[in-house]
């Protein structure tokens, strides 16, 4: 099809009535202060896409600060700023916030990145940026409303569904967004071109530079996307997981792996949520090269570490194949979470998933029909023995032996008491 030039008819059928009156507002200030101001980033590549998105990023060929000023006085709201960075937030009165950038030079250390040759304030913002598909730019002017400004050609990668970078040091500036690539291809069904490809496997040791904290953010989202187990194969073949320890034979039990836990989500629906948890992902290519230990330094969370101590220990656990009762496994799994016995027993691809998806079914809301306390109401002395009558007492009940206190009772007094 032919490129597109304007996307004013774009806007108005694929973007929220709020969000069009929200940028016909912007157009109106824009007018009134006579700045030039335009919507950038992930909205414009998914107007093209045709993809949902009302995430307003604005830039501004001037000051930012003060065209967020303006917008607060046409409309009000507040202004939030990051003097530093020569940003601002509008917040609107609706609550949702507008990033204002402004692309004024000044602002910004210019990157060793940057060409010699001369580029509009706005062609330097958006080659700053991370690839063709998100440097584009849509005017907001009145006269202009719609208009593309795409100096890098983004329109036909997105036709070609290519991811590529604007120039050879972009990795280097920023490692995660070799990780921002991979997210990029499999959410779109997207490649990377060779030459992008080529930069990112040869930067990709400067991933251990980073901080945890950036590495797990970019895991956050890139295990909520579409295929968290092409996501992970792909990572092996631009050589991520090898940086951190994991061999580089590990790739395919992990892609197995990574499929089974999403199935096993898929067809059983435990209680743990209807997905993995991107942490569980994440810990696979660890876990099959049996180097769990070199994960802990982006364990961030309690729930995290809780996580991998759960899978050390039943990494060692021996029998589990063989139940047949939900109340048996109790025995073996009362102390664990759920997401940790679903990643082990996703991967054995054991007969008796359906027994244990109804066992951790029926534990989150099993009955407590006796206690300590009842035990000794009832008569029985005090001690470490109460542990594992209470134990026996919940087996029987999630095998559905046991439905009402009085039977609690009964059987107490049958089994324990004599
Ligand atoms: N960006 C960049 N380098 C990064 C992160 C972001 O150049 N490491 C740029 C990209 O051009 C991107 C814009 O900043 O379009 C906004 O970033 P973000 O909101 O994270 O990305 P989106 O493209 O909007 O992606 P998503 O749809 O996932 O929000």
């Amino acid at each position: 099809r032919p490129d597109i030039k304007n996307l004013k008819e774009e806007m108005e059928k694929q973007l929220p009535e709020s969000t069009n009156s929200l940028l016909t507002d912007i157009s109106r200030t824009a007018e009134r202060t006579g700045m030039r101001v335009y919507l950038i980033g992930g909205i414009v590549r998914d107007l093209f896409l045709e993809r949902p998105n009302d995430d307003i990023d604005i830039v501004v060929e001037g000051n930012g600060i003060d065209f967020a000023e303006h917008l607060r006085t046409d409309y009000g709201g507040s202004v939030k700023m990051h003097e530093t960075f020569g940003t601002a937030s509008w917040i609107h009165p609706s609550g949702l916030y507008i990033d204002v950038t402004s692309a004024r030079l000044e602002y910004y250390e210019r990157p060793a990145s940057l060409p010699d040759v001369e580029l509009s304030t706005l062609s330097e913002d958006l080659y700053r940026r991370d690839f063709t598909i998100n440097s584009m730019a849509l005017c907001l002017n009145p006269e202009v409303f719609g208009d593309l400004v795409d100096p890098f050609n983004g329109q036909a990668d997105l036709r070609s569904k290519t991811i590529k970078v604007l120039h050879n040091l972009s990795f280097i500036d920023d490692p995660t967004r070799i990780l921002r690539a991979v997210r990029f291809e499999t959410r779109f069904d997207f490649l990377m071109d060779k030459q992008t490809e080529s930069l990112a496997l040869n930067s990709m040791a400067r991933m251990r530079d980073l901080s945890a904290h950036r590495i797990v953010e970019e895991m956050k989202r890139l295990f909520k996307d579409e295929d968290p187990p092409g996501t992970i194969k792909r990572l092996f073949k631009l050589t991520f997981w090898q940086q951190f320890g994991v061999d580089d034979g590990s790739a395919e039990q992990s892609y197995i792996h990574a499929g089974q836990l999403k199935m096993f989500y898929e067809i059983h629906k435990p209680p743990a949520g209807t997905k993995p948890r991107w942490f569980n992902y994440f810990a696979i290519p660890f876990f099959t090269s049996k180097k769990m230990y070199l994960m802990s330094q982006f364990s961030l969370t309690k729930r995290n570490n809780k996580f991998l101590q759960d899978i050390r220990n039943l990494s060692d656990m021996e029998g589990v194949e063989q139940i047949r009762e939900p109340g048996e496994f109790h025995r073996f799994l009362k102390h664990y979470e759920d997401e940790a016995i679903i990643f082990m027993i996703a991967k054995e691809n054991m007969e008796n998933e359906d027994i244990i998806t109804s066992y951790l079914k029926r534990r989150i809301d099993m009955p407590v029909f006796l206690t300590g306390e009842d035990l000794i109401q009832e008569g029985m002395k005090p001690g470490p023995h109460f542990r594992g009558i209470l134990l026996e007492l919940e087996v029987a009940v999630l095998n559905g032996e046991i439905n009402t206190r009085d039977e609690a009772v009964a059987w107490l007094h049958e089994n324990h008491m004599k």
